[in-house]
């Protein structure tokens, strides 16, 4: 097993350079199951999220080759299965994506539910209300979703939550089934732009994607293509808050300002300075954070996939913040990890009340989700000592080359492999 271990106390300086977007890939890669020739999907991050989803489209039947690090090529013409199984699926939560893909493809799929980051009851009951509408029949057998349709049709669906998944899959179902599609109280993040802009790319007619209402009208084919996928504003984010938190001085670059806007504006209310470049962002931070309230939204609001990071370098501000959760039911099982490294929050339900203390100090703690695992990271930069993080995986699923990154930034964190107990347990 492995953890990190970080020395703390460090400001950030230096140049980091940002991946492709996670939650834009694992969108994507599915959809090139919709293409009638290969396609090659560049500024893929090297995670484990994707190579997971890369696997299971092999195991479809797709030929995939790596041309790099972070370049793919997939041919899905051999693809002959709609099977997702459980192992297939696990530990990655874009799984669902593949019944959109699969059911707009072959009108069927039968898919292992998504494993992915714990926050409670992930519902999909606007996915299968979407899959319904445009026709399928939808049931729930051993744990399998199961799709299928003699014929997807067109037709005018509104989500009763803004809902990113069930946006997506409703897109990558529809797009190639007669008649116009319609969605309503549609997600707008970016990523699901950058999956309209990549399925119209190969000849697909999508439009509204980043607005409440897209519009699909269904196309016979989609050619082969070469996309490269947007930089990814959780990554982005994430150094962004680590250089404020260490009062460093970080330029973040390969990055799209405008999806930085919001992160931004809360930094600049804790009283770092953000200077936007035309691919870049350089926050400074020199004296100890003000408060600030934050409430995460569906785009363009405050992304929820930022809150444990945002709440951490809260901890140590002058003040009581308020941090409230407008989209998950439950995110802030990070709090408890927290506040073993000092810091002074009371959870609410949706709320928690962040009152600063001067500094936190360095405990082991545990990456209990792939964010709440990045504010562990930027908490352990914070404290002076020795910071250890367990429960890694997590992390590695959405962060790429992330020990390296932080390093070259003069950061002490290094990834150290140790026995795992449990497994010596069971074998005693
Ligand atoms: N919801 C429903 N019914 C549904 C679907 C969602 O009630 O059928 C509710 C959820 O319970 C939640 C809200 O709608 O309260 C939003 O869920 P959404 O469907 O938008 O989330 P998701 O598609 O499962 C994606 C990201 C998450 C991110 C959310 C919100 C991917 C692979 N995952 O999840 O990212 O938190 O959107 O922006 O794109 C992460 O990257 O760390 C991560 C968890």
């Amino acid at each position: 097993m492995e953890k990190f271990v970080i020395s703390g106390g460090k400001a950030l300086k230096g140049t980091v350079r940002i991946s492709g977007a996670k939650n834009a890939a694992v969108a994507i890669l599915p959809a090139v199951l919709l293409a009638d020739e290969p396609c090659t999907v560049e500024n893929l991050p090297n995670i484990s999220d994707v190579s997971t989803i890369l696997k299971a489209m092999r195991e479809l039947g797709a030929e995939v080759k790596l041309v790099n690090k972070t370049t793919v090529w997939i041919d899905p013409r051999g693809v002959d299965s709609y099977i997702v199984t459980k192992q297939m699926a696990e530990g990655m939560r874009a799984s669902s994506y593949f019944m959109g893909a699969l059911l707009g493809r072959m009108n069927r799929a039968r898919v292992a539910p998504p494993g992915g980051c714990d926050f409670g009851v992930r519902p999909i009951d606007q996915h299968i209300k979407g899959f319904e509408a445009l026709g399928a029949k939808v049931t729930i057998e051993n744990g399998m979703v199961d799709a299928k349709a003699m014929e997807l049709r067109g037709a005018s669906i509104y989500l009763d939550v803004v809902s990113v998944g069930a946006t997506i899959n409703i897109m990558l179902a529809a797009t190639k089934v007669k008649g116009l599609t319609v969605i309503e109280n549609a997600a707008r993040e970016p990523h699901i732009v950058d999956l309209a802009n990549f399925l119209n790319s190969m000849g697909a007619d999508i439009m509204g994607a980043g607005t409440g209402m897209i519009k699909i009208r269904g196309v016979e084919h989609l050619r082969g293509t070469d996309y490269s996928i947007i930089p990814d504003q959780i990554e982005a984010g994430t150094y962004m808050v680590a250089a404020a938190a260490t009062m460093g001085d970080v330029v973040i670059d390969n990055v799209t300002p405008k999806h930085l806007e919001s992160i931004a504006a809360k930094l600049k209310e804790m009283g770092a300075t953000v200077e936007e470049g035309e691919e870049s962002v350089r926050v400074c931070m020199s004296e100890r954070p003000k408060r600030c309230n934050v409430k995460t939204m569906p785009h363009p609001g405050f992304p929820t996939d930022m809150q444990p990071q945002i709440a951490t370098i809260l901890a140590i501000a002058d003040g009581t913040s308020i941090v409230t959760e407008g989209v998950w039911d439950s995110r802030f099982r990070y709090v408890e990890q927290l506040t073993l490294m000092g810091a002074d929050i009371q959870v609410d339900g949706k709320m928690a009340v962040v009152t600063g203390v001067k500094e936190l100090r360095s405990a082991p703690v545990k990456a209990v989700d792939l964010r709440a695992g990045a504010a562990m990271i930027i908490a352990g930069l914070m404290a002076e000592g020795i910071t250890e993080i367990e429960e890694i995986d997590h992390i590695d699923r959405g962060y790429e080359e992330v020990v390296e990154k932080f390093s070259a930034l003069g950061a002490d964190i290094k990834r150290v492999y140790y026995p795992d107990n449990t497994t010596v347990l069971k074998q005693a």
